[in-house]
């Protein structure tokens, strides 16, 4: 990771630090409040469950380190991306999503921004840019895009968005702000969910959105406030213990992915292999340009659906489960969700045991269905 990556890992369990006073437990307490203690003008004090929540403030402060911007959290990666739409939209407005994104995020939409008079247009990762963003309120990518890891250029689809009045939003679920940080190369907002490799233990939803615009913020709060959308206490504090351990983990997953992904390239039983850390991928350049890793996440095809079962069924190691980003290694047959895909097509969530014990157990299993 780089220095200022590192800084970041390095501050992270520490800034609590500086409140502590003399007895005070090192972990952070869980606060479990609907009411609080408000005699006469409570202004700047915690005052109801569904305004606020020291648990909260507490992860909303790391993520916050780590996004080097105001975060806002919410009780899953949907919630949280709900909060962009409904919290800034208005009907007649026009937004534009990947094509080949979370599906959910496009259900979203269909099912229930166009009833309110927003309409929305798709169209490929890959090809995000072409086209301009004339006569769209707000664009919204994923990069590297779930589940075919396509890219595309943040910084260029921010400048074209900025110049034709749109705001960009960036999911960032895929990669983590120790992965990549689109607020910095010019995008307007991050939303995440952090159900994924920043809990990590595949044990709560969760999610986020960042912003260096404080309107922005202040839209998606207010949006958590009055629509009830807020992330349970526990939650919360179940993602702030993981976010101590993200870096650690994330380290072990992403290079345990380039070893996994270059040892799939040479395997007979493989076709279609898309990791943006292989020189040979076609995201590869521009994947080098605006991620500080290349993640854990590997997508391949094999010959059948059967195949596919098979492999994923046999693989001692390997969790059949949607989802990714876990401690667990896992897989998944994305088009069983309706994606675009091959009936063979894997996603593959690199997670963190001993890659050499792990590629031992995914050769193995590649190799029985070669057979
Ligand atoms: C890229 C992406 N964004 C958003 C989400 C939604 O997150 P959640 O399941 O926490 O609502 C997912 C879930 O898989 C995802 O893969």
């Amino acid at each position: 990771m780089s220095e200022p990556a590192n800084a970041r890992a390095a501050a992270l369990p520490h800034l609590r630090d500086k409140r502590f006073a003399k007895g005070d437990p090192i972990p952070l307490p869980l606060t479990m409040a609907a009411i609080y203690h408000t005699p006469g003008d409570a202004t700047g004090f915690d005052q109801y469950g569904r305004f606020s929540n020291p648990t909260w403030d507490a992860v909303e402060h790391m993520l916050a380190h780590l996004e080097d911007a105001p975060c806002v959290a919410f009780p899953s990666g949907m919630a949280a991306i709900c909060s962009v739409f409904f919290g800034l939209l208005k009907a007649g407005d026009r937004i534009l999503l990947p094509a080949d994104g979370y599906h959910t995020t496009r259900a979203l939409a269909d099912r229930f921004l166009k009833p309110f008079g927003v309409t929305y247009d798709m169209r490929p990762t890959s090809t995000f840019l072409d086209d301009g963003f004339d006569g769209y309120r707000l664009a919204f990518v994923e990069t590297p895009a779930n589940p075919g890891l396509d890219i595309c250029d943040i910084a260029a689809v921010a400048d074209a968005a900025h110049k034709a009045g749109a705001l960009l939003a960036v999911d960032n679920t895929t990669m983590t702000p120790f992965g990549q940080r689109p607020l910095d190369h010019g995008a307007d907002i991050v939303v995440a969910a952090d159900t994924k490799a920043p809990n990590g233990h595949s044990d709560v939803l969760f999610g986020h959105v960042a912003s260096r615009n404080a309107d922005i913020i202040a839209a998606v709060t207010g949006w958590r406030e009055i629509s009830g959308s807020i992330p349970g206490p526990f939650e919360a504090w179940l993602v702030h213990r993981g976010l101590e351990t993200l870096d650690v983990r994330f380290d072990r997953m992403c290079s345990s992915a380039d070893v996994i992904a270059r040892r799939l390239k040479g395997h007979g039983a493989i076709s279609g292999l898309r990791f943006p850390g292989l020189e040979s991928d076609p995201s590869h350049n521009l994947a080098r340009a605006q991620m500080e890793r290349f993640g854990f996440l590997i997508s391949f095809e094999l010959a059948s659906e059967e195949k596919a079962e098979d492999f994923i069924n046999n693989c001692a190691l390997m969790q059949a489960a949607t989802s990714f980003g876990g401690v667990h290694t896992s897989a998944e047959r994305r088009s069983k969700r309706g994606d675009a895909v091959s009936a063979g097509f894997v996603r593959l969530s690199v997670g963190c045991e001993p890659v050499e014990e792990l590629w031992k157990a995914i050769e193995a299993s590649l190799d029985k269905i070669s057979g």
